[in-house]
């Protein structure tokens, strides 16, 4: 399978800048120093390798998770996972975490006025297949208030994380969905300065599979390298 790695000599602007200043927490957390590229070594890039076994049936439906059904917008995401060539990236491990409707955190950290719905968790994961493709059942999460500055309000988004087949190569990022009017305002979106780039976050309204009276569906491609790569969190180039 294509190794998940690293993005490196990413085009200008089109990943995300460690210091974003409108992001107030990336200035105390964004390195000082210049960094250090680390060799990868044959360990790295052989082992260790998690499991199928570690994917359950269910494990891609979030709406499947308790006794009732959660409360909000079911919605299935797809798409594939491909390298820099539009060759598909098989046996991805896939995780993704989000906000309820009411863009509450099943968290402790989380305490902001909005209810917890007993139905919901959200997380959930699945692996991509022979052809890189992947797809979830979920509720579309609200948006919700963080202290980053007065009045700050995230998008609605999901949180993803990829592993290739070593667990070294994490990639993190975050989908948001189309038309939403808190994208242009977020410290987060908006540290990706390139305009193209930071769109390909934005996952696209896809009727085609939309199932008829009960869900909507949503398309997200995740490019790992190359001039139309997947903006990620913290990927060095
Ligand atoms: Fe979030």
């Amino acid at each position: 399978m294509s190794e998940i790695t690293m993005v490196e000599q990413a085009l200008e602007g089109t990943q995300p800048e460690f210091c974003h200043p409108p992001y107030v927490s990336s200035i105390a957390r964004s390195p000082r120093s210049p960094l250090l590229l680390l060799p990868r070594t044959l360990s790295e890039r052989t082992g260790p390798v998690f499991g199928h076994g570690l994917v359950g049936p269910g494990d891609n439906d979030l709406t499947a998770q308790h006794q009732g059904q959660p409360i909000g917008e079911r919605i299935v995401v797809h798409g594939r996972v491909l390298d820099e060539d539009g060759r598909p990236v098989r046996g991805a491990l896939i995780e993704v975490w989000q906000a309820n409707a009411a863009g509450r955190y099943r968290h402790r950290i989380d305490q902001h006025q909005a209810p917890l719905d007993p139905n919901f968790t959200g997380t959930g994961r699945v692996m991509t297949g022979d052809d890189g493709y992947y797809w979830f059942r979920s509720i579309k999460p609200g948006a919700y208030p963080w202290s980053n500055h007065p009045n700050a309000w995230r998008p609605a988004h999901i949180h993803f994380s990829l592993f290739g087949a070593g667990i070294l190569s994490r990639l993190v990022t975050q989908m948001y969905f189309p038309g939403d009017p808190l994208q242009p305002l977020d410290p987060i979106f908006n540290s990706i300065a390139d305009e193209r780039a930071r769109q390909r976050l934005v996952s696209r309204f896809d009727i085609e599979k939309t199932i008829p009276e009960f869900e909507l569906a949503f398309n997200f491609d995740i490019v790992l390298r190359g001039s139309s790569d997947t903006p990620f969190e913290d990927q060095r180039r």
